[in-house]
């Protein structure tokens, strides 16, 4: 699959996909190599509607595709099953069948309804992913991780469906609001964490070109980010094994989202806060040294971002971290990596977490 416009690739066998960067205004051709069906639906939520679906629409058109789309309110609010079933009922109104392809064109809000829509509909059509968000440019769109939430629960009712490609703009993030740039920068940096000690460097010295758009810069880090997931993606595509080093950070940080309701944090600032403390972990373990520690928080701090968690009593804490789908037979498992990105995958137990926690 390499050769011609094609950049990266995740490499899955027969579900192998590119990831290309393009204009968002060029998607139309190259979608003729992934998508043999005329008929497309484009999903995209209310503010990206007004910056990019003309553009995608124009182009996807012009390349012959019959385009229909479907608007959803932005937020996280309309990743539930409510809002999914509009979705299917919206593509069997505009006609599409089984060789038919559904289109992502947002963030990850958008990229997870659009691909659990297009996993379900018909037993699973072809979808493709054209992020728009930070985040989901390094993160969401590429894996195949597709879920709606339900009131009790975050990503609970999902599937693993890989796009027929990823298509990404880096120009569209000139439109993101910096809050959410911020947000995906913590993706970006747990990269750097995790596994590339040269690029963690490199974000380290680039921290203040990233937060101030420079192009070059960005495409850099989105890349690079993209590559190191889609390594980690082929060769654990449903989390046995490796792919759970990219949850580093989110044990701690999907219950600081879960106790203030999804509502006072971005997934990023909580995933922040969540590598804080999963360093501190690991800094206590001895795995990490001080000098590491230290560097992880201040980059981390010089994104914008939060690192300090709210202090919640830890009762309330653990009744989240044990309901987390993360966690096995009630036990907390943590992703943790030492200062040469080995990754270990570790039980902790309630009184090492509240003690990180508090002390
Ligand atoms: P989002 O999709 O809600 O987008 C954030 C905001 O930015 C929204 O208001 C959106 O309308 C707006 N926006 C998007 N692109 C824009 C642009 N170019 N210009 C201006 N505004 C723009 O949030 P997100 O951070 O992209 O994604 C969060 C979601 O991703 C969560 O639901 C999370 O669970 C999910 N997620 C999924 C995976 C996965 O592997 N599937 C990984 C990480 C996160
Ligand atoms: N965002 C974590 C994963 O895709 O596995």
């Amino acid at each position: 699959m390499r050769g011609g416009n094609v950049d990266l690739v995740v490499d899955l066998g027969a579900k192998s996909y590119p990831i290309e960067f393009c204009d968002i205004g060029d998607v139309g051709n190259r979608l003729l190599k992934r998508v043999s069906s005329r008929k497309i639906m484009i999903v995209t939520d209310e503010n990206v509607k007004g910056h990019y679906l003309e553009s995608a629409r124009r182009s996807m058109e012009a390349a012959g595709y019959m385009v229909a789309y479907s608007v959803i309110p932005a937020g996280e609010e309309s990743k539930t099953m409510e809002m999914a079933k509009k979705l299917l009922q919206d593509a069997l109104s505009y006609g599409l069948d089984r060789s038919s392809c559904i289109v992502a064109l947002g963030g990850g809000v958008v990229g997870d309804i659009a691909g659990f829509v297009a996993s379900a509909y018909m037993r699973g059509i072809d979808f493709i992913q054209i992020p728009t968000t930070l985040l989901a440019q390094v993160d969401s769109s590429v894996g195949g991780k597709v879920a709606v939430n339900l009131p009790e629960a975050k990503n609970i009712v999902g599937a693993f469906h890989q796009p027929r490609a990823v298509f990404i703009d880096v120009k569209a993030l000139r439109t993101l609001p910096q809050r959410e740039l911020k947000t995906g920068l913590a993706e970006v940096i747990k990269y750097g964490i995790i596994w590339d000690d040269e690029f963690f460097k490199w974000l380290d010295l680039n921290m203040e070109k990233l937060l101030s758009l420079d192009m070059d810069v960005l495409k850099h880090a989105v890349r690079r980010s993209c590559e190191i997931k889609a390594q980690v993606v082929s060769q654990d595509e449903t989390e046995h094994g490796l792919r759970a080093v990219l949850n580093f950070g989110h044990t701690l940080g999907h219950a600081l989202e879960a106790l203030t309701g999804y509502k006072k944090y971005t997934h990023g600032e909580a995933v922040a806060v969540g590598m804080v403390y999963a360093s501190k972990i690991a800094l206590r373990r001895g795995m990490i040294s001080e000098g590491f520690f230290n560097s992880i928080v201040s980059l981390i701090e010089r994104a914008g971002l939060p690192t300090v968690f709210d202090p919640f009593p830890f009762e309330d804490v653990l009744n989240k971290l044990t309901s987390d789908k993360k966690a096995y037979d009630g036990k907390i498992v943590f992703a943790l990596v030492d200062e040469n990105r080995k990754f270990f995958r570790l039980e902790i137990n309630p009184c090492e977490i509240e003690s990180v926690l508090y002390n």
